[in-house]
């Protein structure tokens, strides 16, 4: 918050001084098609003397490259393109330009419901002075998607919002808004609360300080939490009005499913003492609750699985447990304990598995990728020297939301080089992504013919490269991704390019040179991108209506803007984009946003001969084992690159899935076996041969009768082979968790029970152990680098040490404003 306040006393007192550069804090993620629930901050950046250039990501000698040389191939290709002729006059009659008569420090811009053309601009600049802060706030509301505003800020009575709390949309198109009001001189927050999508507003005092934004129940959206400033947790039931206080104490919450809730709290603690939390629930509102956890570290939910990080009673160290029923029954992770200084974090989770990164020990910098069983308790190793910086919580690991079973992330080089790695059958192999078409490799390669390419993500941004946006992907712009990229040995601190996929990442296309803002429209029938030039005012925008072959430019003003950010209505179904900015004129600025219906660019609809078939996975249609993917493979209907067509609002993906032969690659390798390199047989692990294998699953203990095979979860394969596979219940009680034990209050720390506990874990560690060295799968990936090395950290002191992201949503939302619409976030 500091810096932001600072920002706007400069904008304020020295507006000469102030840089030019404006930063997007933040960026919708995901396509949820329902929610439509954005929000986007901007607001003035750091003033000159901060900003700081291009940084070097570590400093190894490799990195000191000299301007690359972008290859022919893509101008080329580009002198292909067919001139699209008589554009300009038909967008300039569909550009519309607002000036708002506003100076304010930041705008946050929020799409309220899915296709209501809603969207509100929040403006608002704050002053500290002697610890308080005053503000003014300017609230204006668009009904046709941004082209027109009506200042509407008299709805909130001329009231400070606090920006930092946002606008918070209800989900499931609800139409409801809640604004978070500070009241000067009360100590007392009011809500703004609007149940038709922002045409009228209501307050509500609240009888308490919040500490965040409230979070609407996803069953109910009349239904409210928030955490106080005192740590009470409130709840109400009529959308904001009666507010009751439901526990004291309370850390962190989440909503579960039915509308239980879940929270931690510290009882005679402080919320500092991680390790001593309580994690409890109430299914009925706070009327009534139970314990369903102690020493609990954090906790988290994603898919069906809630995770707790529990210390084990073995000096600090903790476990992972996880529950899939709402915390009645607990089992332990099969993962490695960690330590204070190190931490877990689930990188992505549905209903099926979960993404699970393990720290190092040692301020390393990567840890260890683990993919679950559906299970959530059976893990295998996925991906080694997985980056994750331990102070910023940084990671690039994305999940490619426009082609199933496709994960990209990166990985930290035994040279210290960071290395991009793309996974197409979730997590089971992961390898480094084509070399673009006819590009050359840069001076970061050590064979001038034979590199790869890098994809820009979180950690390049939070290393300050020259990098606007992270890589984009929509679920209904099948096999799209566009990326900033370098292509060489490992990620060039050189100014990137904008790079396109458009068969889910196996192949690459040299795009656009330079940095850019980029959105995808109409399905992927268009994508639109804006040059990143911070000190110098842009006039330009570029469309392609072909995957990002041939890009033509349309000047959309006379009066070049400062650009701010790229705004389109989440779910990439609009045709209509915002270009906002600001404007200088006598030394004043204010904001400006260009909007560009690019409908009537396409005069005709798409019919069906604008669409061919499309086997994803594949690269030979006509082989019938082409294409499976997790037992299935499916045939999409893509438009034609060739077709200037319009897919419309109401396109939806075409898809025709058809079950695959199962064969042994839709199998794990089971306990105490594995799989050597490049082969599918899964051979019995020498340590465990003739030993039974005896888990101690749900509080029984269970006897594994197994030909080595067990299938992999959401794997669809039908008939082909079947290996055998039998757990017998051996009716012998045990214990399965760190939980039951305290909760049944037996705290001797020696109890037979604990002991046999102990056995188990050790042998279920050794046998994660055994998987070290095996392939697909449980039998992990190609491993890139074996050697251990220290990642030079450019991170501020202070950092998240040891803070284990088991929230899916702090995980996601790392860097982005506070942003909570409905679960669908954390299964992202
Ligand atoms: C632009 O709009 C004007 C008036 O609405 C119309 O006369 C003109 O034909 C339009 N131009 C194009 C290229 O559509
Ligand atoms: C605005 O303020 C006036 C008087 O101060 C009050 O009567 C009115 O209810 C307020 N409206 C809202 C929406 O807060
Ligand atoms: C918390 O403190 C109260 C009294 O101060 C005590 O009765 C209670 O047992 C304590 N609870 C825990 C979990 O230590
Ligand atoms: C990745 O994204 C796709 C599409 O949105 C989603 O269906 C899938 O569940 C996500 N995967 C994970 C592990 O979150
Ligand atoms: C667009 O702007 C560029 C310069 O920035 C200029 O060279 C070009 O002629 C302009 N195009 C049109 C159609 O006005
Ligand atoms: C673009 O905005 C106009 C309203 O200005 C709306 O009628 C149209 O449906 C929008 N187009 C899309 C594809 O959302
Ligand atoms: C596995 O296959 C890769 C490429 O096909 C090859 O380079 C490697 O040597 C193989 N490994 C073994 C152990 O055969």
């Amino acid at each position: 918050m500091s810096r932001r306040l600072r920002c706007c006393l400069l904008v304020i007192f020295l507006p000469i001084a102030l840089c030019l550069d404006f930063q997007e804090r933040s960026t919708y993620h995901g396509g949820t098609q329902t929610g439509a629930a954005a929000i986007r901050t901007w607001e003035i950046g750091r003033a000159v003397g901060e900003r700081s250039g291009v940084e070097e990501l570590h400093a190894s000698p490799r990195h000191q490259v000299r301007e690359r040389s972008i290859a022919g191939d893509g101008d080329r290709e580009r002198d292909a393109c067919k001139a699209l002729r008589g554009y300009e006059a038909v967008l300039a009659n569909n550009t519309h330009n607002y000036v708002f008569n506003d100076l304010s420090g930041s705008v946050s811009l929020a799409w309220v419901g899915d296709d209501t053309g809603v969207v509100l601009a929040l403006t608002t600049f704050q002053v500290p002075f002697f610890m308080v802060k005053f503000g003014q706030s300017k609230l204006y509301r668009s009904t046709n998607y941004g082209k027109t505003f009506q200042d509407v800020t008299n709805l909130i009575n001329n009231t400070f919002i606090l920006t930092e709390f946002g606008i918070a949309i209800g989900p499931q198109n609800s139409g409801k808004v809640i604004l978070t009001a500070d009241v000067s001189g009360y100590q007392r927050a009011r809500l703004f609360r609007s149940v038709d999508f922002g045409n009228s507003f209501s307050h509500a005092d609240l009888p308490f300080q919040p500490l965040s934004q409230v979070s609407y129940s996803p069953h109910n959206t009349d239904v409210l939490l928030v955490i106080s400033l005192t740590n009470d947790l409130w709840l109400s039931e009529d959308f904001g009005g009666k507010w009751r206080r439901i526990h004291k104490s309370v850390c962190q919450t989440r909503w579960g499913t039915e509308g239980t809730i879940f929270f931690t709290t510290s009882l005679n603690t402080s919320c500092s003492e991680r390790g001593r939390l309580e994690l409890r629930k109430t299914t009925d509102f706070g009327e009534t609750f139970k314990t369903i956890g102690t020493k609990i570290f954090s906790f988290g939910l994603g898919g069906r699985f809630i995770f707790a990080s529990v210390m084990t009673g073995r000096g600090s160290l903790r476990a992972i447990h996880v529950s899939v029923d709402q915390g009645e029954v607990w089992n332990m992770a099969q993962l490695p304990p960690v330590g204070h200084e190190q931490f877990y974090s689930i990188l992505a989770s549905n209903d099926d598995m979960v993404f699970m990164h393990v720290d190092e020990p040692g301020d390393t910098g990567y840890g260890t990728i683990y993919v679950s069983d559906d299970r959530g308790t059976v893990y295998s190793k996925s991906l080694e020297r997985h980056l994750y910086t331990t102070t910023g919580g940084d990671t690039d690991f994305t999940n490619i939301t426009s082609l199933r079973g496709v994960y990209m992330t990166s990985v930290l080089a035994e040279d210290n080089s960071v290395q991009t790695v793309i996974t197409f059958d979730r997590g089971g192999e992961w390898r480094l992504l084509q070399k673009p078409r006819g590009s050359k490799c840069d001076a970061t390669a050590k064979n001038k013919d034979v590199c790869s390419l890098h994809v820009h993500a979180s950690y390049s941004m939070t290393m300050k490269l020259n990098v606007p946006t992270l890589p984009l992907s929509e679920p209904n712009a099948v096999g799209l991704i566009l990326a900033h990229g370098s292509v060489g040995d490992g990620i060039s601190v050189m100014t990137p390019d904008v790079y396109v996929s458009d068969d889910g990442g196996y192949s690459w296309l040299w795009a656009l040179r330079g940095p850019h803002h980029y959105a995808i429209l109409d399905s992927g029938g268009l994508l639109v991108a804006v040059e990143h030039t911070p000190s110098r005012p842009i006039h330009q925008i570029k469309f392609s209506t072909d995957e990002g072959q041939c890009w033509h430019v349309y000047n959309f003003t006379q009066e070049p803007l400062f650009f701010t950010g790229l705004a389109s209505e989440p779910g990439a179904h609009s045709m209509n984009v915002s270009i906002w900015g600001y404007q200088e004129v006598m030394l004043t600025r204010y904001w400006v946003s260009i909007t560009i219906d690019f409908g009537q660019l396409f005069t005709r609809d798409c019919d069906e001969k604008d669409y061919v078939q499309w086997l994803a996975h594949s690269d030979d249609i006509s082989n019938p084992d082409d294409g499976c993917m997790l037992g299935y493979k499916e045939k999409f209907l893509r438009l034609r690159k060739d077709s200037v067509c319009l897919n419309g609002r109401d396109y939806v993906v075409n898809k025709q899935p058809t079950p695959c032969r199962c064969t042994l690659d839709d199998f794990l390798c089971d306990f105490g076996y594995y799989r050597q390199e490049n082969s599918s047989e899964c051979l019995e692990q020498p340590d465990l041969q003739g030993h039974i294998l005896q888990f101690c699953l749900h509080g029984r203990k269970e006897q594994l009768q197994t030909s080595g095979y067990r299938k992999i979860p959401g794997d669809k394969c039908e008939a082909g082979i079947m290996p055998e596979r039998k757990m017998i219940d051996l009716s012998v009680k045990c214990v399965s968790n760190l939980l039951e034990s305290e909760l049944l209050g037996e705290r001797q720390p020696y109890s037979p029970v604990t002991i046999v506990a102990a056995v188990v874990v050790v042998m279920l560690m050794s046998a994660v152990a055994g998987v070290l060295f095996v392939k697909k799968y449980v039998c992990g990936g190609r491993f890139l680098v074996h050697r251990y090395s220290v990642l030079r950290q450019h991170a501020e002191a202070g950092g998240a040490e040891g803070l284990d992201e088991l929230d899916n949503q702090g995980a996601e939302s790392g860097k982005r404003d506070y942003h909570d619409d409905s679960d669908e976030d954390l299964l992202e």
